[in-house]
């Protein structure tokens, strides 16, 4: 399916019948064959307007998969480039791709980081997230940026409702529900359940102030509105540091 060098049907089928984590360790040789992978267009354009925000010391990548954000934080960071996911076949084919990054195996929704990066960028991920996990999501993210540090990530504008894109995601949505509300272990993935107004507020509640960029370089609607946006959730130069144990709380 995709293309000769991707996944057959059926190991799409028993892909999406296994979990996130497991799902993700089966693909991984093939991800960059498929269009599950953010193409160069999105990268690139990420990569233009971050430009003139930057340079930046150090970078995260949070579900960096096989690596695909590494072509964004390498030219505009200065010090280390970090790519963190759960799936460990994702990471092994992001490590032979790009040996120059820094690899974790870590679940997103609990990051191991606190003040490490000045940069930190998402692509692709944001709808393996139940509504009530992306706070985790952000609140790991806002803790592992230094104060001043940025969090960034394109946001699709919902396609028009007479679109064939429109009802091809609600569909999808529809069948994942199916599949979840039948089958164990859950394939969370749906298209329409990060919409821009509750990412904004599940930033601002985690601390960030949030603007939107428009990314004209990905095209416009016929109305003329960009077809994508580029969140920019700014941690405040005053945050406080992360809270560590008080001595009398280790004794
Ligand atoms: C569609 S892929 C996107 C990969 C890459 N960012 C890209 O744009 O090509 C989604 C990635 O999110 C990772 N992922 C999903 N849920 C995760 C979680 N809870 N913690 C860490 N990684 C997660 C998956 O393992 C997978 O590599």
């Amino acid at each position: 399916m995709f293309s000769p060098q991707g996944p057959s049907l059926g190991e799409l089928c028993v892909q999406a019948l296994s979990s996130v984590e497991r799902g993700y360790d089966l693909l991984a040789p093939k991800f960059d064959h498929t269009p599950f992978r953010t193409p160069e267009s999105i990268l690139d354009g990420t990569a233009h307007a971050l430009s003139e925000l930057g340079p930046f010391r150090d970078g995260l990548d949070v579900c960096c998969g096989t690596g695909a954000g590494m072509l964004v934080l390498r030219p505009l960071c200065q010090g280390l480039i970090t790519g963190v996911d759960f799936s460990a076949g994702m990471l092994a084919q992001a490590r032979s791709a790009h040996p120059d990054a820094s690899w974790m195996r870590a679940d997103a929704r609990a990051l191991p980081f606190a003040e490490d990066f000045d940069l930190a960028v998402t692509f692709g991920a944001l709808g393996h997230f139940l509504p009530t996990e992306r706070p985790a999501v952000f609140e790991g993210v806002y803790r592992a940026l230094r104060p001043s540090g940025l969090f960034a990530f394109p946001i699709g504008a919902p396609p028009p409702l007479t679109s064939v894109a429109h009802w091809a995601a609600l569909g999808f949505d529809l069948a994942m529900r199916v599949r979840n509300a039948v089958w164990r272990p859950p394939f969370v993935m749906y298209y329409r359940s990060s919409p821009l107004s509750a990412v904004r507020d599940d930033l601002t509640a985690a601390g960030f102030t949030v603007t939107v960029a428009a990314l004209t370089a990905l095209g416009r609607r016929s109305d003329g509105s960009p077809r994508c946006g580029l969140i920019l959730a700014r941690k405040p130069a005053d945050a406080h540091p992360p809270a560590t144990p008080a001595a009398s709380d280790l004794a």
